[in-house]
């Protein structure tokens, strides 16, 4: 099935069509700035924009940077809170006219890595962390999602939460050396390892990309890699999602 796979995020809105048979991106990405304030109106648009960029008229599958539960926008972390309660499905069906099917954007791209990844001949617990404006996390047991996990809100021992002290862009706001945020990223490692004592950490997010720079800060004992998809892991995720969800609610309405 082919899908459109749309990555909302803190900066950029991210879109591609995605065969969700083999995980194959059939277009470019096209990324479109996040509107300030991102209120859901706003969010909105900017999807009918890229539903628009790709002359789409199927299905959408949706990632977005918070806790989402049947369609419903439960927090607001990086985002305007006017989106807490919105029911983004119905606002993008509204908006758009196509069927959209949305999930926290760490998780998407936790599906994309468990299906496509490293991830996918790994058995056991394997967390996935998406760093960028915010962190994002994904448990997966097994194949197995456990949604909405939230792990980068932790509170570490400094006292601080995890995201305002390692997101990637607490390292560029204080224009930190890769060294400095490195040892940072690794008090916050140290954390989740002692809570879930996952088999391997799964980084995702554009930073994994330098992953060989600040790895050598790591003092913990979880083998740690970067994502395979990258940053298209969410766009990738989403999709597969939205294809899960449609096969489902056709088959339970047989
Ligand atoms: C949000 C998460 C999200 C992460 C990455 C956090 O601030 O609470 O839901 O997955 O940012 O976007």
């Amino acid at each position: 099935m082919n899908v459109l796979g749309i990555d909302v995020g803190g900066s950029g809105i991210k879109a591609a069509v995605v065969n969700t048979q083999t995980g194959e991106l059939l277009t470019e990405r096209n990324r479109i700035v996040t509107p300030q304030p991102s209120t859901p109106e706003a969010i909105a648009e900017v999807i009918k924009a890229q539903v628009e960029h790709f002359q789409w008229t199927g299905i959408i599958g949706c990632g977005f940077p918070a806790v989402v539960q049947n369609g419903v926008v439960k927090t607001a972390a990086n985002i305007d809170n006017s989106n807490i309660g919105r029911n983004f499905e119905q606002l993008i069906f509204e908006t758009t006219g196509c069927h959209a099917f949305v999930i926290n954007d760490a998780d998407a791209a936790g599906i994309a890595e468990a299906r496509f990844g490293d991830a996918a001949d790994k058995n056991g617990l394997i967390l996935l962390l998406t760093i960028g404006t915010g962190i994002g996390s994904a448990l997966i047991h097994n194949g197995v999602l456990v949604s909405n996990t939230e792990f980068g809100h932790l509170i570490l021992d400094n006292g601080k939460t995890a995201e305002r002290f390692a997101a990637d862009s607490v390292r560029t706001q204080k224009n930190l050396s890769f060294e400095d945020w490195g040892k940072r990223l690794d008090k916050y490692l140290q954390t989740v390892e002692r809570l879930v004592y996952p088999d391997y950490i799964i980084l995702g997010g554009g930073i994994s990309r330098d992953l060989k720079k600040y790895s050598e800060q790591f003092t913990i004992e979880t083998p740690v890699i970067a994502a395979k998809l990258k940053n298209l892991a969410g766009i990738i995720g989403a999709a597969l999602f939205a294809e899960y969800k449609h096969t489902t609610i056709e088959k339970s309405s047989i």
